[in-house]
Parts: structure tokens; C-alpha cells; sequence
């Protein structure tokens, strides 16, 4: 196991776009790192024992977001470091923004609308059945997505490149214990 800066055990959260690789690169940079992973849609799924899409359909998106929230503050008091996946639109919300920074630190996975799109086709993801509100989204979210900690490209990289570069950047940037 690599020794990542990672002071006071801090929990590393993946956000970014949908389609940008977060619950593949996740489960692969925990082994690595030794800790569990969390994939928070599939935490809020497994509680309301129902998928997102069903949730977006019969109570509308203000509610899945009051969830997500939820879901998102009872990790972050996890005792022990995990790596977090959270969805496309958590980041955004600042309530959820403060939680993460004061229970770890953020990775942005900064992938191209065009690469977006491709991996989102025909996988019913609720916000990405319409085209011009999936531009409007990235567009509009990268401002929120700068405020992470980290920002790594994913254009061309593997899942396993990916990890490796997360734990490096960890060691090299200087981040605040606290
Ligand atoms: C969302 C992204 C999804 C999921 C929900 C809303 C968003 O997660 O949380 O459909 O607002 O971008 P992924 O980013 O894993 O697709």
C-alpha cells in the first residue's frame, strides 16, 4: 500500500461530471489505498431500496437532493478514511461542498463533454436523456468543480493511470491537514 498525504485520516471524495469515471476509478483507488469504498448513489439506492431514476421520476429531483445530503453527512462521520464517490450533482450544492471539506478531500475528474456523452448514451441517467440540459449542466457545474482540492484529467487515461495519478497528486499537493 502506497503511503498517501492523507493527514488525520481524511476520506477522499471523487466528484465530478456524469460519465466521468468516478465509480470506476473509485473501488480501484481504494484497493490501492487499502480503505473501502462508498459509491453514495448506490448507498441512497440501497436505503430507499429503489433506484435513482425511479427516485427522480416519482418524487422529482429537489427530493433526491435533500437525500443525497443526507446520505452524504452520515458518511463523512465515517471513523475510518473511505473513498467517496458522489454523483454529477453533488459538488454543487454548497452545504454538500463544506461537509466534504471539512471530512477529506475532493478529486476532480475533469472529463470532456464529448467523452460525458458517450459513456452517459442509453444508461437512463435522469439528467442526461436531454442533450442541450446535459451541455447546459457541464457548462454550468465546472465553476463548482473547480473548487476541488484536485483536478485530474481522465481524456485517455485508464482507470489504473487514473489511481495512480489521484495518490500522486495527493503526495505533491499541499493541502491542509484540518
Ligand atoms: C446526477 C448524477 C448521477 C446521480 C443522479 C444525478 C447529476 O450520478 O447522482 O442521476 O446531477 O449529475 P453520476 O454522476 O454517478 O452519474
Amino acid at each position: 500500500m502506497m503511503q498517501v498525504k492523507n493527514p488525520g485520516g481524511k476520506h477522499i471524495y471523487l466528484v465530478g461530471f456524469m460519465g466521468s469515471g468516478k465509480s470506476t476509478i473509485g473501488p480501484r483507488l481504494a484497493e490501492e489505498l487499502g480503505v473501502p469504498f462508498i459509491d453514495l448513489d448506490e448507498a441512497i439506492e440501497k436505503e430507499q431500496e429503489t433506484t435513482i431514476s425511479d427516485i427522480f421520476r416519482d418524487r422529482g429531483e429537489t427530493y433526491f437532493r435533500k437525500l443525497e445530503t443526507r446520505h452524504l453527512n452520515s458518511v463523512s462521520t465515517e471513523p475510518s478514511p473511505r473513498v467517496i464517490a458522489v454523483g454529477g450533482g453533488a459538488f454543487t450544492v454548497a452545504e454538500n461542498r463544506r461537509i466534504i471539506r471539512r471530512s477529506g478531500y475532493s478529486v476532480w475528474l475533469d472529463v470532456s463533454l464529448a467523452d460525458a456523452a458517450d459513456r452517459c448514451r442509453s444508461t437512463g441517467r435522469p439528467l442526461a436523456g436531454d442533450r442541450r440540459r446535459f451541455e447546459e449542466l457541464f457548462r454550468d457545474r465546472r465553476k463548482h468543480y473547480e473548487k476541488a482540492d484536485i483536478r485530474i484529467h481522465v481524456a485517455g487515461r485508464s482507470p489504473e493511470e487514473l489511481a495512480r495519478r489521484i495518490q500522486q497528486k495527493l503526495r505533491d499537493t499541499n493541502l491542509p491537514a484540518t
